[in-house]
């Protein structure tokens, strides 16, 4: 079931974190796709092999197992990063080789091979080609790969405009190749991320209307103000005096910032999976708040850095889509590891859609949960740590 099968051996592969009751794969068809090519093609792997939006590992796992020059894995995603690690020891790789960067990082100077997960977010594929341009040379061999429904004219423009002539292949269960072929003559417009909007003057807290916030690509609504993180801003909790607030899954960090700027003595952490988004939190703090206040930046898996009880007050807004499955499985995760982290008396503040009965869940782990405020579209709800 969790077996790869590839030219170069099999793989027991997992997501990050494991968790034996879930069934999905950490590889499907376009990966299978992309391998099998590479091994029918005989591609030439023997100089630098940079790989883009591996989402659990799998191509790097499968690929070093091929004895590459050099093997490079671009990753946003410190779950993906983590399920990586994990893939490549069960496979006995050395442990120097994948050099694992993030999308924050330098990226190679030279890149022989480039081969590209489609990633959902076509704004981090826009920054991340624009990112890689530069390190591909006339003889780059350029290979995408997604699954037909994630692959949209859009998704072939940007190969097109960014590296070369692109074309796409038969599809095969599901899934596509994007051949593109480098044109060095092309000249690319600049890159357009990271995103700076300025907050609308109804912006519901103090100190944030007019602020101009960066969001490097990917990031949870990068172009506007979400209106659930709206209407989180309209609700949160005052009077915090020195309290230690964590802003879990913090995107670009308004949220925390909002506190940060109506609470002189609230100390802040900021903590996401997304390498782009504790980037984007980081330097709107930086920005707006400045050097001289104390702030924890982690990417990481939700609080899980933080030690047993060292937090008074959790702000969250969690995410119901995982990896492109729909789940409250990450929310139950951010409230579980909530509850650990926060001192006893310390509180949870949630904002969710109504229908997604975040209510029930609170009760259950926390044994209880009330209701701060609520419209037609969203609850924000408040749980406190009982002992
Ligand atoms: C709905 S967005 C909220 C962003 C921001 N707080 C806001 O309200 O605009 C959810 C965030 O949770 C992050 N996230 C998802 N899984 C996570 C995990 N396991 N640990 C930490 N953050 C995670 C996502 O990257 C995303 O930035």
């Amino acid at each position: 079931m969790n077996r790869l099968t590839t030219s170069w051996g099999a793989f027991t592969l997992t997501r990050f974190p494991e968790d034996p009751r879930d069934q999905l794969r950490a590889w499907d068809a376009s990966d299978e796709y992309l391998l099998g090519h590479l091994a029918e093609s005989g591609t030439d792997l023997s100089g630098t092999v940079a790989v883009l939006g591996d989402r659990w590992g799998a191509l790097v796992t499968a690929l070093q197992a091929a004895g590459p020059g050099e093997l490079v894995q671009i990753s946003d995603s410190y779950l993906g990063r983590e399920a990586t690690r994990a893939n490549l020891a069960r496979a006995g790789a050395a442990p120097d080789a994948v050099r694992l960067l993030t999308t924050q990082d330098p990226p190679p100077g030279r890149i022989d091979v480039l081969l590209v997960r489609v990633p959902k977010s076509l704004a981090l594929l826009e920054d991340q080609l624009h990112r890689l341009a530069p390190a591909v040379h006339e003889d780059t061999v350029i290979v995408g790969t997604g699954m037909v429904k994630d692959i949209h004219t859009s998704t072939l423009r940007l190969f097109e405009r960014i590296l070369g002539t692109t074309r796409t292949s038969l599809a095969v269960k599901k899934a596509r190749l994007i051949h593109t072929t480098p044109d060095p003559s092309l000249t690319p417009r600049p890159n357009p991320w990271p995103h700076r909007y300025d907050l609308p003057a109804d912006t519901p807290a103090p100190g944030l209307p007019g602020l101009t916030v960066t969001n490097h690509a990917g990031v949870f609504c990068a172009d506007r103000l979400d209106i659930g993180t709206r209407f989180l801003l309209a609700n949160l909790p005052g009077h915090l005096g020195r309290a230690r607030v964590a802003d879990l899954g913090c995107g670009n960090g308004v949220v925390g910032l909002a506190i940060a700027l109506h609470e002189p003595d609230a100390e802040l952490v900021f903590t996401d999976e997304s390498y782009q988004a504790v980037a984007s939190a980081e330097e709107n703090f930086r920005t707006h708040v400045g050097d001289g206040r104390k702030a924890e930046f982690l990417v990481g898996d939700g609080l899980a850095d933080l030690p047993d009880g060292s937090v008074d007050l959790v702000l969250n807004n969690p995410p119901f889509h995982s990896h492109q499955a729909t789940t409250d499985r990450t929310a139950r995760r951010m409230f579980t590891d909530a509850r650990r982290a926060l001192r006893p008396g310390g509180e949870l503040w949630v904002i969710g859609n109504r229908h997604l009965g975040y209510h029930v869940t609170l009760r259950r782990i926390f044994g209880n949960s009330e209701l701060v405020a609520s419209d037609a579209k969203f609850v924000v709800l408040r749980a406190v740590r009982q002992g």
